[in-house]
């Protein structure tokens, strides 16, 4: 739809930018932080580890300086289990509710909104060691600490997310590092997981709305609306199938606390059934998110594939890269679309067709938690960093935002990822997102400088004219 008028952004609109403890903090082990999966997890010998990261955990106040000076309103981080409660369901470490309490603090002293994620990718190491989601006493473990953090910041707090990504969990743990090896049926164990993490998500969210009333919360899935590759019915259906399994699987069940029918279907005709106990229905249908927060980068596309297709898509595929499967659909790449350098499709038309799919289908408030483009930058000899392209990349998106506000989607937020340069999940600090320029090489720490990029005074810009000088 093409409207005469335009609509504008809200005046109290959450302009902002995103990061994760365990890609942008370092202080892997510092101030009895325990380990995560992500300190011990093997990384390959071209990417660095995350040990250092862009060491958030000692430049915080500079950091959020600079976030300020870009005009942020809102700034989304994760809170690292590991600081909290280093072995995952022992004793709290005083230190790590006293590094985030600094954190909130510094937030608040420069009138930025903390939105807090409560798990992104990185499970105490010692929760791993007894099975990781697989053991429903990790879930259980999970919401103890989910009580700590309403205990120590219920209070100042006011928007949470549950889980970021559980989709991405499910569906490429392999290439998030996130994936239980010692499963026997390693794709029936994913969806015993996905059952045990759905359960503890719903249960934290009653928890937070009974112990901070005014607080919200809310999922934190990867969407992307699913294209039929041509008109051809069957590559719809294909395509309806991927955003069963893909998208509307995690969110159907956070808002109306049931398995989406075409989603089960497909478990129960392969045999990946999770087991769910007496009472989990009730606790999934009891819980209600305020809004809905979710990570775009890209649609997918979907062809028809039958149970004896070979090939079904690419054999190495990561968040924004589908895998296929056969009897289910085929990935393909769009034809309308270019790719990053990192082979990934840009589509900005796709982000307001992801929004309007997501607000038509839950009527909820939206928040975008990331959105952005991973690139190679380049630090010139006299200190800028020209990231033209990531400038026409958000600018594109934003643009696609405002319609989809004039469509009646209700977004009350834009947190792109990211807010400085981190380490990837899987490409090392090569493939670089921030909007600050964070000085160190995948291996030579240097000084750690921030830079601020030509995408930050630009960013700047747009957050001074409320998104509209772009
Ligand atoms: C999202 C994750 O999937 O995408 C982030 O929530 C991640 O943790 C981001 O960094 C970009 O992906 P990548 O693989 O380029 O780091």
């Amino acid at each position: 739809m093409e409207y005469k008028q335009t609509k504008k952004f809200p005046d109290d609109f959450f302009w902002g930018g995103s990061t994760s403890a365990y890609q942008v903090e370092g202080a892997y082990a510092e101030d009895g932080k325990g380990l995560s999966v992500q300190d011990t997890k093997k990384v390959t010998d071209s990417t660095t580890d995350f040990k250092v990261a862009s060491d958030h955990y000692h430049h915080y106040k500079e950091d959020i300086a600079l976030f300020a000076e870009m005009g942020f309103k809102a700034y989304r981080f994760s809170i690292a289990w590991t600081r909290i409660i280093p072995d995952g369901d022992g004793e709290v470490n005083p230190k790590g509710i006293e590094f985030y309490q600094k954190l909130i603090d510094e937030c608040r002293a420069n009138q930025i909104e903390p939105i807090v994620t409560m798990f992104h990718f990185d499970l105490p190491d010692a929760l791993q060691k007894k099975g990781g989601w697989s053991n429903k006493e990790v879930a259980n473990a999970f919401v103890r600490y989910a009580e700590v953090l309403f205990t120590s910041f219920g209070d100042q707090v006011n928007y949470w997310l549950t889980i970021n990504e559980q989709n991405m969990m499910i569906l490429h743990g392999a290439a998030i590092g996130t994936t239980n090896s010692k499963a026997t049926n390693v794709k029936k164990d994913l969806y015993q997981q996905n059952h045990y993490m759905l359960v503890a998500q719903a249960k934290v969210m009653k928890l937070c709305h009974e112990m901070c009333p005014n607080a919200k919360i809310g999922p934190a899935p990867n969407i992307s609306e699913v294209y039929p590759a041509t008109a051809d019915p069957k590559d719809f259906i294909a395509a309806q199938n991927l955003n069963a399994i893909r998208n509307w699987l995690y969110l159907d069940i956070a808002v109306y606390g049931r398995y989406n029918p075409i989603a089960w279907s497909y478990l129960e005709d392969r045999d990946l059934l999770p087991e769910i106990e007496e009472g989990d229905m009730e606790i999934l249908k009891e819980a209600k998110p305020d809004f809905i927060a979710f990570n775009y980068y890209n649609t997918s596309t979907a062809a028809y594939s039958s149970l004896d297709d070979q090939v079904v898509g690419p054999t190495d595929g990561d968040q924004q890269i589908e895998l296929g499967e056969k009897g289910v659909y085929k990935a393909v790449y769009n034809p309308y679309l270019k790719r990053t350098n990192f082979n990934w499709e840009i589509d900005p038309v796709g982000f307001r067709a992801t929004l309007r799919s997501v607000y038509e289908r839950y009527a909820l408030p939206i928040i975008i938690t990331e959105d952005g483009l991973g690139e190679f930058d380049q630090l010139e000899a006299d200190g800028t960093v020209n990231d033209h392209y990531r400038i026409d990349y958000l600018r594109d998106e934003i643009r696609e935002m405002k319609h989809a506000i004039a469509d009646g989607v209700k977004v009350f937020g834009f947190c792109p990822w990211s807010a400085i340069d981190l380490v990837s999940t899987h490409s090392g600090v090569k493939k670089r997102y921030g909007f600050v320029y964070v000085d160190r090489d995948e291996f030579d720490l240097k000084e750690l400088k921030r830079i601020r990029k030509n995408s930050f005074f630009w960013y700047q810009q747009v957050i001074n004219s409320n998104g509209e000088n772009l």
